[in-house]
């Protein structure tokens, strides 16, 4: 087992790593207070059927799955329900799944009643190397991702590795992109570590690495004006491509068309293509470059007609860059 601190000042928080710690959850929270848990109606039934023979009675939401469900609808249906149920002050709200149930169920913890406690138990690779750890939670307005949310923090983030084995390869290799953005942007080893070995076999240290690089990141920068930007690398041309695919391109796919895009005219490109093809992620996609392009001229990261880019000199060393706006047009090819 592995044990990481998230040491924000003041909300300060751990991040529990082991196989079948899911079995375990009474040793982590009380399962005697008032719970809701939410999750999605995809995920494999199992994890839901743990939780329920070691929780006393909690009240229970399956959302549909999918990035669809990041909405104030279903926010709002979901607060609705918890306040006819009399769920009180002093509940606590768990997220079982991805990215998407972490990012909902986060938003709807700060904002029930003022805000009440909320842990992640991450189900995808995605979410236990990245979405579940830092805070940002939040839902989407019909034209922006992420455009509604907060800074966040849970009381605990609970991952058990061996959720991942009943995740599609598919899903897997979409966090793999995540995995392979931290080690472009802040460690060399791992990026290569990512190319050579075999995941599968070492995956609570992959997990552990990822988390700690974020740790690192956030720690510095919990509320996103600073270094903590660069953990967007690919993101801004990302998140363009995922809305305009109407979210048929899953995240970490968008996010692989978008380092590829940012790396152009730098060296490590062809390292960049190798480690893509290895876990099946895109880099080439059609897109038509002025739909893209005003995608990102509504992305909240643009401030008066400036936006950061993020840039990698050399494998394991990310840098942030300030651009006009209209100089992105040069990424898109
Ligand atoms: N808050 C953050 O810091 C942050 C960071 C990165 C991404 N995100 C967000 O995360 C979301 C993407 O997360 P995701 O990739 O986890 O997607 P997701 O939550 O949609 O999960 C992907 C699919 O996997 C299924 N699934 C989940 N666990 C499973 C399991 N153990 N076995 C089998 N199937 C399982 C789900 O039902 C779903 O169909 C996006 O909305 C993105 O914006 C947030």
């Amino acid at each position: 087992m592995k044990t990481i601190n998230i040491n924000i000042p003041n909300k300060e928080y751990k991040v529990h790593i082991n196989n079948g710690l899911l079995f375990d959850i009474d040793k982590y929270i009380d399962v005697f207070r008032e719970i809701v848990i939410v999750t999605d109606d995809f995920i494999p039934k199992q994890y839901l059927k743990v939780l329920k023979s070691k929780i006393a009675n909690p009240l229970i939401f399956e959302v549909p799955m999918g990035e669809s469900s990041k909405s104030i609808d279903i926010a709002y249906q979901i607060i609705n329900e918890m306040i006819e149920s009399k769920i009180s002050r002093g509940a606590l709200i768990i997220a079982l799944g991805g990215g998407v149930i972490g990012d909902l169920t986060g938003f709807i913890a700060s904002i029930y009643m003022r805000g009440i406690d909320f842990i992640q138990i991450p189900t995808t690779l995605l979410s236990q190397i990245d979405s579940s750890v830092g805070g940002k939670v939040g839902i989407n307005s019909d034209n922006m991702k992420n455009a509604i949310g907060a800074f966040y923090q849970p009381k605990v983030v609970l991952i058990d590795p061996e959720t991942l084995n009943t995740l599609s390869e598919k899903e897997f290799n979409n966090g793999m992109a995540e995995m392979i953005k931290y080690g472009l942007i802040a460690d060399k080893s791992l990026f290569y570590d990512i190319l050579e070995k075999d995941i599968h076999e070492n995956i609570e240290y992959f997990i552990s690495k990822c988390v700690e690089i974020k740790r690192d990141i956030v720690i510095k920068d919990e509320l996103d004006t600073g270094i903590r930007q660069i953990l967007n690398f690919g993101h801004t041309i990302g998140h363009a491509l995922e809305q305009d695919s109407n979210y048929e391109l899953l995240h970490g796919e968008a996010v692989s068309i978008g380092m590829y895009l940012m790396s152009d005219g730098f060296s490590y490109q062809k390292d960049l293509v190798q480690i893509l093809n290895k876990y099946s992620l895109p880099y080439n996609h059609d897109y038509d470059k002025e739909t893209i392009f005003n995608y990102i001229k509504t992305d909240k990261k643009v401030i008066n007609n400036k936006l950061n880019i993020i840039l990698i000199k050399e494998i394991g060393n990310g840098f942030i860059k300030t651009i006009n706006i209209n100089e992105i047009k040069g990424y898109l090819r």
